[in-house]
C-alpha cells in the first residue's frame, strides 16, 4: 500500500516502503493539463503505484513520464504504464533514450530532452538539467520545476528507513550516513564523486529549489540551495576522500 502526500500545490509524493531493503521508493504525479509521472518505479511496483494515480487522476490519460536515469526504480514499469496509457511518452536525456530506455522498456520512443530544454505540461514548467554521473549513470538528468521551485532529484538526498513524508529539517546528515553505511557493504560505491561532481552540482544549486524532491526518504522543504552546496560536501568527504 503507497502513501500519497502532496508536496507542493498538485505535485503528489508516492511511497512505497520495501521493509527488507529499508527504502522507501518515491514517485512523483503531477496534476496539470498533461499529466506527468516522475520515476516509475520497479514493475513489482507497478499495482500499487497505479492504485495511488488512480485516486489522483484518471491513469489513461498520463501524457509524459520522467526520470533521471535508466535503472530499475526510475523506469522499470515505463512499459506497464505506456500499455495503460496510450498517449504517455517518456521523456529523458539522449543518452537514456539512446542507450537503453528505446530498445529495452519503451513501448514506443521516447522524447529526448536538450540540457536546459523546458516542457510546458499547462500551469508547470519542467526545465531539463543534464548532469552526467550525478547522481550516478552515464545518461542522467534533473527536471526542475520552475513555477512552484521543486526539484526532482532521484537518487540525491537518499535517506534510508521509514521516515516522514516531508520535512523542513536537515536531511543531509542523513543522506551522508547512508553513503557511509552503503560504503561499507555490497552498495558500496553507490553515487560517483568525479571531477565533474561539483560542476554538476552547482549547477542544481544555482537553481535555488524551495522543495527537494528525492525518489528516496523525505522531501525537504526550505533553503534548496544550501542543502545542495552541503551535500556536495558530504559527498566529497565519503566519496572522494575514500577512493
Ligand atoms: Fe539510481
Ligand atoms: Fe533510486
Amino acid at each position: 500500500m503507497s502513501q500519497i502526500t502532496e508536496i507542493a500545490p498538485d505535485i503528489f509524493k508516492i511511497t512505497t516502503f520495501i521493509s527488507e531493503v529499508n527504502i522507501q521508493f518515491n514517485q512523483f504525479l503531477v496534476k496539470d493539463e498533461e499529466p506527468l509521472l516522475y520515476h516509475t518505479g520497479m514493475k513489482g511496483l507497478f499495482p500499487t503505484v497505479n492504485e495511488a494515480v488512480a485516486k489522483l487522476i484518471d491513469p489513461t490519460t498520463l501524457r509524459w513520464i520522467g526520470f533521471s536515469h535508466f535503472e530499475a526504480d526510475e523506469c522499470g514499469a515505463l512499459r506497464e504504464w505506456q500499455r495503460l496509457a496510450p498517449d504517455a511518452t517518456a521523456i529523458c536525456s539522449f543518452v537514456s533514450k539512446m542507450v537503453s530506455v528505446d530498445d529495452v522498456v519503451a513501448e514506443r520512443p521516447a522524447r529526448a530532452l536538450e540540457d536546459g530544454e523546458v516542457l510546458v505540461t499547462g500551469k508547470f514548467r519542467f526545465k531539463f538539467i543534464q548532469t552526467p554521473h550525478v547522481p550516478h549513470a552515464w545518461d542522467a538528468g534533473h527536471l526542475f520545476e520552475e513555477n512552484s521551485g521543486t526539484l526532482l532529484c532521484s537518487d540525491l538526498f537518499h535517506q534510508n528507513g521509514e521516515v516522514e513524508a516531508v520535512t523542513s529539517s536537515d536531511i543531509v546528515s542523513r543522506f551522508k550516513d547512508m553513503l557511509i553505511e552503503y560504503q561499507e557493504g555490497p552498495f558500496a560505491n553507490y553515487l560517483a564523486y568525479t571531477s565533474k561532481t561539483e560542476k554538476n552540482l552547482g549547477r542544481l544549486a544555482d537553481l535555488k529549489p524551495k522543495t527537494i524532491a528525492p525518489m528516496h526518504g523525505s522531501t525537504y522543504v526550505g533553503d534548496g540551495e544550501t542543502a545542495i552546496l552541503d551535500l556536495a560536501q558530504a559527498m566529497k568527504e565519503v566519496l572522494a576522500e575514500s577512493a
